[in-house]
């Protein structure tokens, strides 16, 4: 088995979600071809609503999820992308300006914009009070203002006085971050970068076009739904609703008096967001709890249950994205993925809800391991792979640090970047 510090090309991505825990393996070649080689995945039972609840569970699921992928790939892994969401982020759209000069007052108005000042003008629209428990955890530039002409994607080499940029900014509180973090080094890993999870869902499942004309990607995990509005190339609003599939999954078993992994079952086999009209019904038997007769149910009543959560689930996002300002510009509408979504019609039933156009959105194909990965569910995981590799060719060979005071203190000179690779 060979160790990945010695074959820099390989990259892991890990997803610690409330519902599983998933790792992937891939080897990106010279060309930046990308070919899965290993995947592994746990029951996850100590993260709840995106966060760690138990220490000790979450190790020992990211042990278990990045081993099987070792082994199926036949290679020892050490730093990972690992994907963070939760009631903990917040995030805000925020504008620097700057004033072009090379620091000689008599020049004359007019300067070449050069690094120097991108650089600068990021930093004043980073440069936000937070709480002290608060960090940033990714500077997203939209675009760049030159004096009076706006929707300037790359500002390098322009001439002009004052400079603008106008960014989404992510931040997250700093323990969270740190939980995260810890459990995946104790399970023998480090953390290459940390990345949003819609954000790494939406490496996955959007393309250039649908980010530039404008459109929401909701990604319903177990216990999180997290959004990302793009509209001009840049991400607009980002935002993380406190329930997910489970919830659908939690009503199932209240109102028909089973257990929850019944009721996963009912869901899974018979659910539906909205009874199809030109459906028959079907009667559906429940198997009695702890001696208890069997029960019965119908399709038609299963889906009169999930029905009326996952269009509070819906409404809730849309209320998240009618707070962007380029609600009513969203040309292609709504792409859902995440496991939450997996119930037929639910295209249908998100259509009624956000009145746009509607579509399923899978994660797009990686050579190798046919099919394993083509399923909404792991949109977030392969994100982190094609994110990675993005970094990766940022940054050349990974860097190992440890602890998260290292991460955040690397991501000053990685905003930077970031920022000359997007443009
Ligand atoms: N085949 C399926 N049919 C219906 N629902 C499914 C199916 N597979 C998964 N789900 C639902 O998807 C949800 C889990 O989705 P996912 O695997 O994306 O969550 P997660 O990433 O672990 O959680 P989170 O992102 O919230 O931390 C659960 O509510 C589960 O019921
Ligand atoms: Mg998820």
């Amino acid at each position: 088995m060979s160790n990945s510090d010695s074959q820099p090309g390989l990259v892991c991505g890990l997803e610690v979600g409330t519902a599983k825990v998933c790792a992937v393996i891939a080897q990106v070649d010279e060309h930046g071809e990308m070919n899965l080689l290993g995947f592994g995945r746990a029951p996850s039972n100590g993260i709840r609503k995106g966060m760690v609840v138990s220490v000790k569970e979450t190790i020992a699921s990211i042990e278990s999820a990045v081993l099987e992928a070792e082994n199926q790939a036949d290679v020892k892994m050490d730093g990972v992308y690992v994907a963070i969401s939760g009631e903990q982020i917040r995030s805000m759209n925020n504008s620097g300006v700057i004033t072009v000069s090379r620091g000689e007052s008599h020049l004359p108005a007019n300067q070449e914009i050069a690094e120097d000042d991108i650089s600068r003008v990021l930093d004043q629209a980073k440069a936000i009070t937070l709480p002290t428990e608060r960090e940033i955890l990714h500077v997203l530039p939209q675009e760049f203002k030159i004096d009076q002409h706006d929707g300037i994607k790359d500002p390098l080499g322009h001439v002009g006085h004052r400079l603008e940029a106008r960014v989404h900014l992510v931040t997250i509180v700093t323990s969270a971050a740190q939980n995260i973090t810890r459990c995946v080094e104790a399970a023998g890993l480090w953390v290459e970068a940390l990345v949003l999870a819609p954000l790494a869902s939406a490496y996955a499942v959007l393309d250039e076009t649908e980010k530039d004309q404008g459109v929401v990607l909701i990604d319903m995990g177990g216990g999180t739904t997290d959004i990302i509005v793009y509209y001009d190339g840049g991400v607009r609003h980002t935002a993380v609703i406190p329930y997910g599939g489970n919830r659908v999954t939690n009503d199932i078993a209240q109102i028909l008096h089973t257990t929850f992994q019944r009721a996963e079952a009912l869901k899974r086999d018979h659910g539906s967001a909205k009874f199809p009209a030109n459906q028959d019904d079907e009667e559906i038997t429940i198997e009695g709890i702890a001696g208890r007769p069997p029960q019965t149910t119908t399709r038609k009543g299963l889906s009169s249950i999930i029905e009326p959560r996952l269009e509070e689930i819906l409404m809730l996002c849309r209320n998240e994205v009618r707070k962007s300002e380029v609600n009513d510009k969203l040309t292609f509408g709504v792409v859902l993925t995440g496991g939450g979504i997996m119930v037929q019609e639910v295209e249908e039933k998100a259509g009624e809800v956000f009145n746009s156009d509607t579509k399923i959105g899978k994660p797009a194909h990686i050579a190798g391991l046919e099919n394993l990965m083509d399923s909404p569910e792991y949109a977030t995981v392969t994100g982190l792979l094609l994110y990675g590799r993005e970094y990766r060719e940022r940054y050349g060979s990974p860097r190992h640090t440890t602890g998260l005071g290292q991460f955040f203190a690397n991501l000053s000179g990685a905003i930077k970047d970031f920022f000359k690779e997007l443009f």
